[in-house]
């Protein structure tokens, strides 16, 4: 008897690699009970590698989008579909953070969270730290970083919980020139190395250094332009 043809079927399967992340909106708005129409309409797709500028002036509702993607909000119209995204992580315009614990015991959290050894947890966080020119702070309370400092942290900290997509609201907001485009570089590379990056802001260095950007709502006259 002969014996059976090699099919598909017959081949011994390996598993399935996780699904491919990515986040599809469609037809997506949103007002809240008593506002207008924030944004209607929306239709993006977001895959690893991007890093997207959610810009427009300020109420248009570029932090109630951020908040509907991470789920917190369910939209008034249209979907989001996430796929593949395990771990969503939020930094806060205000960096926010435990007043006597260093910049070190901040990124490690994360890491003993996700089941890592202490050693090796404090070895990666060290190494994070570093990509976010934080080195010389490591060991420093979290109550003696300067602002900048402490929003490299909040992003350092994001980078150790290994997010599949991350919202970053106003990351530069209280930032010099100088300090934010370091933050719009780690942003960047934080992209570059294969998490979904959602940043809202105002910053035009920020939004040049987005690989997309998604406009809210029409640009805010500057005094001066003709009525
Ligand atoms: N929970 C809520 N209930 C009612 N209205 C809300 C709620 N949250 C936000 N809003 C309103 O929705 C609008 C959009 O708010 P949102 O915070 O998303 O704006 P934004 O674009 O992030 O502004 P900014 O640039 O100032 O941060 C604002 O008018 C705000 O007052
Ligand atoms: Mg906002």
């Amino acid at each position: 008897m002969p014996e059976p043809a090699d099919t598909p079927d017959a081949a011994p399967t390996a598993p399935a690699p996780p699904p491919a992340a990515r986040v599809r909106a469609t037809g997506l708005g949103h007002r809240f009970p008593g506002t207008d129409d924030l944004f209607t309409g929306l239709d993006f797709e977001l895959v690893p590698g991007e890093v997207v500028a959610v810009c427009g002036p300020s109420g248009c509702g570029k932090s109630t989008l951020l908040s509907i993607l991470a789920g917190w909000l369910a939209p008034a119209r249209g979907t989001v579909e996430a796929t593949g995204i395990g771990r969503t992580s939020w930094v806060f315009q205000n960096p926010y953070g435990v007043a006597r614990r260093t910049a070190l015991d901040h990124a490690v959290l994360p890491l003993l969270a996700r089941g890592w050894r202490r050693a090796d947890a404090e070895r990666r966080a060290a190494e994070v730290l570093a990509e976010f020119r934080l080195a010389e702070a490591a060991h420093r309370p979290f109550r003696e970083l300067s602002g900048g400092e402490a929003q490299r942290l909040m992003l350092a900290r994001s980078v150790c919980t290994a997010p599949d997509l991350l919202l970053v609201d106003e990351p530069t907001a209280q930032l010099d020139r100088r300090t934010a485009a370091t933050v719009n570089a780690s942003l960047d590379a934080i992209g570059r190395a294969g998490t979904i990056v959602v940043i809202a802001t105002h910053d035009p260095h920020t939004r040049a250094a987005c690989t997309r950007v998604l406009d809210l709502g029409p640009p805010v006259p500057e005094p001066g332009d003709a009525a």
